[in-house]
């Protein structure tokens, strides 16, 4: 009998290099001592079609899909997680027998970040805020209701984006002007910056962490770098803060889950490894 073929993943997405998701399976794949592969596959957009629609024949068990694919592989799935159809995005899919399955895994991944490196936190029956209303918006803010956060406030530059998310979510996502973003944070449990503000290259982020309550998580998606400006004026004041490399860690738990059949921890050595790996980019 010839021997069970190893299990192989990969990550898609035009451009590829940047990915850290080869390096997380990776070293998890080593650490459970699972025969499988995680490779990094550079799809053109005018190619992704054939590319999932072979995923079987590739011998692939399933793929991270990540910009600018996300839309494109929740379309073509056959079947979706709620968090998924929240989103109308994927980054993980899988196989179920035939069935192409898709989930978009950042919201929750966000969420079991931001218990891990505040243990206790819960949304539940309160305030939180939102800066952005891009992809990860709408994915964080499907985790916080998911949560029970009585409350998600939305500020981001552009007013109509944000409108059409409390559109999509419902009466518990209220949105404020951009200009009045740090007086609208004053009264939360936790203030998120999905924006592209901080990251290295860009402007910082222009908020007034003075004005938040005491106890208020403040939390960033952006880990370029690790700790924001925004992140080092909420820890110079004493708050908790939440950096963004821990939800890129968390949010691959449920793919190779999936793929693979064990669900991996996400341990100070993986973090680790990623920072050193950010560090020498
Ligand atoms: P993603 O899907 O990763 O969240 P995105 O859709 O490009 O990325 O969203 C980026 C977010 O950063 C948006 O909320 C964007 O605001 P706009 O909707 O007004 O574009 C926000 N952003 C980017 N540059 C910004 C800037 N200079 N000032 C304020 N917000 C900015």
């Amino acid at each position: 009998m010839n021997p069970a073929p190893i299990k192989r993943a990969c990550v898609i997405g035009w451009p590829i290099a940047h990915s850290r998701s080869p390096l997380i399976h990776g070293a998890w794949l080593k650490h459970y001592g699972i025969e499988g592969a995680y490779t990094r596959q550079p799809v053109k957009p005018e190619d992704l079609q054939a590319f999932l629609g072979s995923l079987r024949e590739q011998g692939l068990v399933g793929c991270n899909v990540t910009i600018p694919h996300k839309e494109g592989a929740y379309r073509f799935a056959d079947r979706r997680t709620d968090a998924a159809a929240a989103v109308g995005a994927a980054n993980t899919l899988w196989f179920q027998g035939e069935i192409l399955c898709a989930d978009s895994t950042d919201g929750e991944g966000f969420v079991a970040n931001l218990r891990a490196a505040v243990p206790g936190f819960s949304a539940r029956g309160r305030p939180v805020a939102i800066l952005g209303a891009g992809g990860a918006a709408r994915a964080i803010v499907h985790a916080l209701l998911e949560d029970g956060a009585s409350e998600v406030r939305l500020m981001n530059r552009t007013r109509s984006r944000a409108d059409v998310l409390a559109m999509h979510f419902g009466a518990r996502v209220v949105v404020a002007d951009w200009s009045d973003r740090s007086k609208a944070c004053e009264a939360v449990a936790l203030v998120v910056n999905t924006t592209s503000l901080g990251m290295k290259g860009n402007a910082p982020l222009d908020f007034d962490v003075g004005r938040l309550a005491e106890g208020t998580v403040v939390s960033d998606i952006v880990y370029v770098p690790l700790i924001t400006p925004l992140l080092a004026a909420a820890r110079d004041r004493g708050l908790p803060i939440v950096d963004g490399l821990g939800m890129l860690l968390h949010q691959a738990v449920p793919g190779f889950e999936r793929w693979f059949g064990v669900r991996p921890v996400v341990t100070p050595h993986l973090r680790a490894l990623v920072v050193a790996d950010l560090e020498t980019a």
